[in-house]
């Protein structure tokens, strides 16, 4: 089980901590915790498709987003630090008078300066450890609460700007406040004769797409799909300028479950290369299956990938044949035809 999960699922057990009212929980993840709530109210954010998707089968309610009000909301970390306290000043706001915030941090992820500044918010916490992890919980009393703290991180993790760009994005989304260097290289092998109907998998805030309209004007038809669905309403904005000329469509979706469209003409793609913390080469792998799956024969693909990752046998073992266009700063370009 997730290790903020567990720690807090302990934490439960340990104290006898008092809620009532409805419960909302910022970036939920799945985990026996969620027992402890049976009978009550519980909303769960999240908005990565997979979690999502995890919660929705154990018949959880989840939602992308909400502005009910609660008697207890629960955050659980992010590895962005502004998203973390973006979800804690949410969760200030949302509360009852008196409602409590429980933050769920694992300690890798800051969870001693998470806790310092949720104090600060508060007036002031108590805290736990297990796991690795801290979990830290106080109550909201509006005479206590520093609401300058909580606007200035309200405002943090809102869309904004990426600065040196036209773009905007926001914290929770992958390279949020900057163009991957991955994706800048890919963006440089592009073509600018792309045309019909493609996709770019795992599309983020939308940096490839907006690279590839400008750069080939007989693209007709594009599909983006991305699991984080903050990603996916950022790319709506950056591509808007497209919306008027190229039929856009915007898949809140999980790749490595396969595409819903086929016999595109092309496919780009920087595909993710860590599942948590650590490389796990079978979500590439998942990333290039689908692509080759939804091309038409004679299709194309442009990808990049960390060089070391191993991608040529999954290419090969799907019929494709591919090419390295470039191999620089630890990455590989690679075009794959069908
Ligand atoms: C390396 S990033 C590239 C993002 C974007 N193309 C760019 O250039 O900035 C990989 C993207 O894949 C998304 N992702 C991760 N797992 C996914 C999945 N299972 N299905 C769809 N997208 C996923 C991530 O949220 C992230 O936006």
């Amino acid at each position: 089980m997730n290790p903020q999960a567990s720690a807090l699922d302990k934490f439960l057990d340990q104290h006898a901590f008092q809620s009532e009212g409805d419960i909302l929980i910022f970036r939920a993840v799945p985990g026996d915790y969620l027992r402890r709530f049976a009978g009550r109210t519980v909303l769960c954010r999240q908005t990565y498709k997979p979690d999502a998707e995890a919660l929705a089968g154990l018949g959880v309610e989840v939602v992308t987003d909400s502005d009910a009000p609660a008697g207890l909301c629960i955050v659980f970390a992010t590895k962005h630090k502004e998203e973390t306290l973006y979800h804690m000043a949410r969760a200030a706001s949302q509360l009852h008078e008196g409602g409590s915030l429980v933050v769920t941090a694992a300690n890798d992820l800051g969870a001693s300066s998470l806790e310092k500044r949720c104090a600060e918010l508060l007036g002031g916490v108590q805290s736990f450890s297990k796991h690795k992890c801290r979990v830290f919980w106080g109550a909201k009393a509006s005479a206590r609460l520093d609401r300058a703290l909580m606007a200035s991180w309200l405002r943090g993790g809102e869309l904004q700007p990426i600065p040196g760009t036209d773009l905007v994005s926001r914290p929770g989304v992958f390279s949020w406040n900057r163009i991957d260097p991955g994706s800048r290289l890919l963006a440089e092998y592009l073509p600018d004769d792309l045309a019909g109907c493609g996709a770019d998998l795992g599309a983020g805030y939308g940096y490839l797409s907006r690279t590839l309209l400008a750069r080939s004007s007989a693209v007709a038809e594009l599909h983006l799909f991305e699991a984080e669905h903050k990603a996916l309403e950022a790319a709506r904005l950056n591509l808007a300028g497209f919306a008027s000329s190229v039929r856009l469509h915007f898949h809140w979706h999980d790749v490595t479950a396969g595409l819903p469209v086929e016999r595109l003409d092309f496919v780009v793609m920087n595909p993710p290369f860590h599942a948590g913390r650590d490389a796990e080469p079978g979500l590439g792998r998942a990333f290039i299956r689908a692509a080759l799956t939804s091309l038409r024969p004679g299709g194309c693909l442009y990808f990049v990938a960390n060089r070391h990752l191993p991608y040529e046998e999954t290419i090969r073992g799907l019929a494709g044949s591919g090419k390295t266009l470039a191999e620089r700063e630890g990455y590989k370009v690679m075009k794959v035809w069908k």
